[in-house]
């Protein structure tokens, strides 16, 4: 059941009595938010801080699903902007898009140009500062062709200046249509931002499903923007190509972190290998430094997860494991963090919110939301 997410705040505590590293978990009062019914409300989320200067933080909850007051689009998909602390009824959409589905003109007839309905805006979204992106991994388009398909290329928007400035970037809308180019790339299955603030698109389906990442930065997303530019080639957006055919089904998009796309997951002398096969390890990642001895630590959901016990069927929980770091690249064995609910799928998203209470690193006190 989707239609409510629990915001769960765990402070972590940390303390090293004879050199073992061991914490405690304390699951603080719960905040509770409350979605529309069936709208997949909880399906991603990011904490949100409007300016540095305050210490005001607020919540992004995406709800890929919802209906939206755009005319003639069904569950086009939202974020939700929820005040926190907040009531569960609190939360109310940001207006990223109201528009309806642009048109061309082909053969003499107007016909829609993209199809915004069952896109999944809100399968994603993050936030680095005043910035925030959000995007649509199964928005399709038209294509360049004649004979007009439709190609689930995704699209993304940002926003900046507290939800007053809007533009769309859809890195995959190119003149490279089908499986084989950019068409099936939905890109912004994953989104993130590097540590100075660059936009980092994954879009998983791109090249055979090779997977791509392209990055951009968000004042050239925003500058020159234009409703009309459906093939806008950003100023110094980077993107990986197809690579060779070995690579296929990799799935490269899917599961990237700030700055280091998939690097640290797949290669190098750590090894993070998911427990179980389908409970879709990798799906969510989140870097941060957790413990706060300066070296950055991984925590991976895996939101399928099946916890089995003694005489009963397995339970589909979700669990998330936490990698924490101990010499550059190497890791500590995982400590697993299970679900409590049965199709809860737990770990789905997965956001760092650091030191709130600015204590520094005072009592090495973190807080995450899962
Ligand atoms: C969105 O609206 C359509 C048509 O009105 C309706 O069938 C559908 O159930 C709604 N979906 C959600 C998640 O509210
Ligand atoms: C363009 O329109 C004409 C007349 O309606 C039709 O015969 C022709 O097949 C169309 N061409 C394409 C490529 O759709
Ligand atoms: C930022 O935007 C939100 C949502 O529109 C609004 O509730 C909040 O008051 C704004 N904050 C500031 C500092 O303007
Ligand atoms: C990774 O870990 C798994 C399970 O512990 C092990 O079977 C595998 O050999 C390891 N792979 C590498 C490259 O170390």
């Amino acid at each position: 059941n989707h239609s409510l997410f629990t915001l769960r705040l765990f402070s972590l505590l940390w303390c090293a009595p004879s050199g073992v590293w061991s914490f405690n978990l304390y699951a603080e009062h719960p905040t509770v938010y409350r979605g529309p019914s069936g709208s997949y409300f909880g399906y991603s989320v990011d904490f949100y801080q409007a300016s540095t200067d305050s210490n005001k933080f607020s919540v992004l909850v995406g709800a890929p699903k919802a209906n939206t007051s755009q005319p003639g689009i069904v569950e086009a998909g939202s974020v939700y902007y929820c005040p926190w602390p907040g009531l569960p009824d609190s939360c109310r959409q940001i207006p990223f898009d109201n528009a309806n589905n642009r048109m061309i003109k082909v053969n003499g007839s107007r016909e829609p140009l993209e199809f915004k309905s069952h896109q999944w805006f809100g399968a994603s979204v993050r936030t680095h500062k005043g910035k925030v992106v959000a995007c649509a991994p199964l928005y399709h388009w038209r294509t360049v062709k004649l004979s007009g398909e439709m190609d689930p290329v995704g699209t993304c928007y940002v926003a900046v200046q507290n939800f007053s400035a809007y533009a769309e970037y859809s890195p995959c809308r190119t003149n490279d249509p089908d499986p084989e180019g950019q068409g099936f790339c939905q890109a912004g299955f994953s989104v993130d931002f590097t540590k100075e603030g660059r936009l980092v698109v994954g879009g998983p389906g791109s090249f055979y499903w090779q997977g791509q990442v392209m990055t951009a930065g968000v004042a050239e997303i925003l500058n020159g923007y234009s409703l009309k530019a459906v093939l806008r080639r950003v100023p110094g957006e980077k993107h990986t190509t197809a690579a060779e055919d070995t690579h296929d089904d990799s799935y490269l998009g899917n599961a990237q972190t700030q700055n280091r796309p998939l690097r640290i997951i797949r290669s190098g002398p750590s090894n993070f290998t998911g427990e179980q096969m389908a409970s879709y390890f990798g799906y969510s990642v989140a870097v941060t430094d957790l413990n706060g001895d300066g070296m950055d630590d991984v925590l991976v959901g895996a939101p399928l997860y099946m916890e089995r016990e003694m005489e009963s069927k397995p339970k589909e929980v979700g669990r998330v494991y936490l990698y924490l770091q101990k010499a550059p690249l190497t890791f500590y064995k995982p400590v697993a963090l299970t679900g409590t609910y049965t199709f809860g799928r737990f770990g789905t998203a997965i956001a760092p919110l650091g030191d709130v209470n600015n204590d520094g690193y005072n009592g090495k006190k973190r807080y995450i939301g899962y």
